[in-house]
């Protein structure tokens, strides 16, 4: 069987899939949302209509199997019984963490591609539920669950994830290479908006908000509705109660990193909050516009910490529209109070996002009003279900 378990739209793990006049299978939710406002397929550009979406329920089937094997396990995989390495060159190795390429043993031409994330001295091995629990979000990296290794020599504090393939990369190196339009960028800025807002619900601070833990799933630098972003590396970022280093020497050296996009609570006495995350969301803004510049990175290390404290801000990156300025030298308010929450920044991400819209003219103005419509209506909807739908069983609690 070779259909695929993910949306092409939304890059996730379908609900409710339904055939389309083009022939390709989508997210109910996101083709008749598409089809509202661009009466095409996405895939093909023919004329498709909502009356002609017909249920998938061969691809229904699969998921569901897909869920129900991986919930009856307790989402604990055995590797080379469920999942392998596809090599054993990693894809990255970063402090006390390895990626490698992974495939499933069975059923593995429908399921999703796959990465297998090794974290050595993981202080807690906290249970799988959590972290699949935690990532069932559209613009969060899905964690399928633990992986057991079978072997008893492996270092016992080591912690295997389960986790889907990011085929673009993260969105540093995108930025890095491609110049988004801003239209993009507000889309991507909203998406990941929309994990933080799910993140800050369960009370969890990311801690390491910065465009290398964006994942790219699908990137057009013209066309906003073909961008997909997920964000990882929370839960088990090195801030993170749940996961910790437990190596001193690696614990030093990591903890350098994120000092140019922290806030100046975290600087001075590693207060993190909702807040604190958002004055990183500020930076991450700024990264982007910037094309993955390091940010304070023409003054002295060792100067950042004194001049972030003291209320210094980065400067307007050429690129920024005036209007998105405003809002992100919002995030960078001295007073953590004075900042925007995630709901906030999001509002105001939608307001930027229409007005350019409606100015820029850039599609069909019959379709313009009707996708603003939508939009809001979806970002309220999407919140009312991200906080009370599909997550009504779940409440993180982080210890
Ligand atoms: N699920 C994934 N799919 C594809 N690439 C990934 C995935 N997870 C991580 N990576 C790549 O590995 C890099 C490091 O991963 P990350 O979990 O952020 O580790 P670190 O703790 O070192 O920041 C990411 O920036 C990204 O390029
Ligand atoms: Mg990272």
């Amino acid at each position: 069987m070779s259909d695929s378990l993910t949306c092409p739209i939304t890059c996730d793990l379908f609900r409710d899939p339904v055939v389309a006049a083009d022939g390709h299978t989508y997210e109910r939710e996101a083709i008749v949302k598409w089809i509202h406002e661009n009466g095409t397929s996405p895939i093909t550009r023919q004329r498709i209509t909502i009356d002609t979406l017909i249920s998938n329920y061969t691809v229904k089937k699969l998921v569901e199997e897909f869920e129900e094997i991986t919930r009856s396990q307790k989402y604990q995989f055995k590797l080379d019984v469920d999942v392998k390495r596809k090599s054993h060159i990693a894809l990255f190795t970063t402090f006390g963490k390895k990626i490698h390429e992974a495939e499933w043993l069975k059923n593995n031409s429908s399921r999703p591609k796959t990465v297998l994330l090794t974290i050595d001295g993981a202080r807690a091995q906290k249970e799988a539920k959590f972290y699949v629990d935690l990532t069932r979000h559209p613009n969060i990296v899905r964690t399928f669950g633990l992986v057991d290794s079978g072997n008893s020599n492996v270092d016992k504090n080591s912690v295997m994830l389960l986790q889907e393939y990011a085929p673009e990369g993260n969105l540093n190196e995108v930025i890095q290479h491609k110049t988004l339009d801003e239209n993009v960028l507000i889309e991507i800025f909203i998406q990941i908006t929309n994990a933080m807002i799910f993140l800050a619900h369960n009370h969890v601070v990311h801690a390491d908000l910065v465009c290398r833990n964006v994942l790219v799933f699908q990137y057009d630098i013209h066309d906003p509705r073909k961008n997909v972003v997920k964000l990882t590396d929370f839960g088990i970022s090195r801030h993170s109660q749940l996961y910790a280093p437990t190596n001193a020497v690696t614990r030093t050296v990591i903890d350098i990193l994120p000092k140019c996009s922290a806030a100046p609570e975290v600087l001075a006495n590693a207060t993190y909050s909702e807040k604190s995350d958002i004055y990183s969301m500020g930076v991450l803004m700024w990264e982007a516009y910037s094309k993955g510049a390091v940010p304070w990175s023409e003054i002295p290390c060792d100067t950042v910490k004194q001049r972030v404290c003291r209320g210094d801000k980065l400067q307007k990156p050429s690129s920024c529209s005036t209007q998105m300025w405003l809002i992100i030298d919002k995030c960078f308010a001295l007073r953590p109070q004075e900042r925007p929450s995630f709901v906030d920044l999001k509002d105001s991400l939608l307001q930027a996002q229409y007005q350019k819209r409606v100015r820029g003219n850039k599609y069909r103005t019959d379709f313009t009003v009707r996708h603003c419509f939508h939009s809001v209506l979806h970002s309220w909807a999407g919140r009312q279900s991200f906080l009370g739908g599909r997550n009504k069983s779940f409440t993180a609690v982080y210890t």
